[in-house]
């Protein structure tokens, strides 16, 4: 049987990301109450990672970890990946290897490229253009702070990223409207943006967007692999900093989520993101573990 791979959120159903939710909260409960069960013993996830990350690996090795399974950390520099080995020959080998495998690189068509070639799971722990993992911890923590997230109104302010076309993708899944405020230039492509129909507006005035929202999303100006953009990027996004003046006009009970590492004083200002009134970042992160235990369950008995 052919496996289910997670490179984009549209890979699940509604009902089944719904589900996955549902059991990413009881798994969180079960862990603190020390109830958890050694489901994964002797699986074993290879984690491939061309860029940086903290959370993504942590949350990826701890939860196989937490499940009784373990963990192989690959980066081009020690693996043969990195001397020109074709990503196809890599995605036969070590799926004949291990149970399931996250990858983390640029271009999107590379882990596709992986995933056909895959025997067992792929799960996207990042591209340049989708972060599917990030929303479910995302999804996650606004069910457990403000109930169901359908029917709600979600803005996201700055740069149209892997985190913004990811949310695309979320909007009609879940069932939210998603007001996204850019400057021009840095929009999500545009067939995305049409495919998730009328639920998704795109605009330039970050005040509007975030009018009655509840919850306010952004990420950095100048995501990994853009480094040298970083200059003109600052300059072009000045004016779409999320602060306390900002959210005047959210709901009342609006909350503030950034996948993180945060640029205190550029994307975000350093006091909201410290405001445990907003700001959620925290939980966000440690949902990233919570939610990628669901999903490694899911996508292993899904198989
Ligand atoms: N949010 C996120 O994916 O963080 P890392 O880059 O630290 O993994
Ligand atoms: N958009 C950011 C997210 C980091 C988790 C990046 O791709 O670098």
């Amino acid at each position: 049987m052919k496996p289910r791979h997670f490179l984009r959120l549209t890979d699940l159903s509604a009902a089944e990301l719904s589900a996955l939710i549902d059991s990413a909260i009881a798994l969180k409960r079960v862990h603190r109450e020390g109830r958890e069960q050694p489901v994964m013993a002797g699986k074993v996830l290879g984690m491939l990672f061309e860029k940086s990350s903290t959370r993504t690996r942590v949350s990826f090795e701890s939860g196989m970890a937490q499940m009784g399974g373990s963990a192989i950390f690959l980066s081009p520099s020690d693996t043969q990946l990195g001397r020109g080995e074709p990503v196809e020959d890599t995605a036969r080998v070590l799926s004949r290897m291990v149970d399931i495998i996250m990858v983390r690189t640029y271009a999107h068509a590379k882990l596709e490229a992986f995933a056909a070639h895959s025997r067992v799971p792929v799960i996207n722990a990042l591209t340049d253009d989708f972060h599917p993992c990030q929303i479910l911890a995302d999804i996650q923590t606004f069910v457990e702070l403000r109930g169901a997230i359908a029917g709600r109104t979600l803005a996201w302010i700055g740069d149209g990223n892997n985190m913004c076309q990811s949310y695309i993708e979320a909007a009609p899944l879940f069932d939210f409207e998603l007001r996204i405020a850019c400057p021009r230039g840095y929009e999500p492509d545009p067939a995305l943006t049409a495919s998730a129909g009328s639920r998704i507006q795109v605009g330039r005035d970050p005040v509007a967007a975030v009018a009655g929202a509840d919850l306010v999303l952004t990420d950095v100006f100048a995501s990994m692999g853009q480094e040298e953009e970083q200059q003109e990027r600052a300059a072009r996004f000045a004016d779409f900093q999320v602060n306390h003046r900002l959210l005047q006009d959210a709901a009342p009970d609006a909350l503030f989520m950034h996948c993180l590492p945060a640029h205190r004083g550029e994307e975000v200002s350093a006091e909201l993101l410290e405001d445990p009134r907003y700001s959620v970042v925290w939980e966000e992160a440690e949902n990233r573990l919570h939610s990628q235990k669901a999903l490694m369950r899911f996508l292993l008995s899904a198989g």
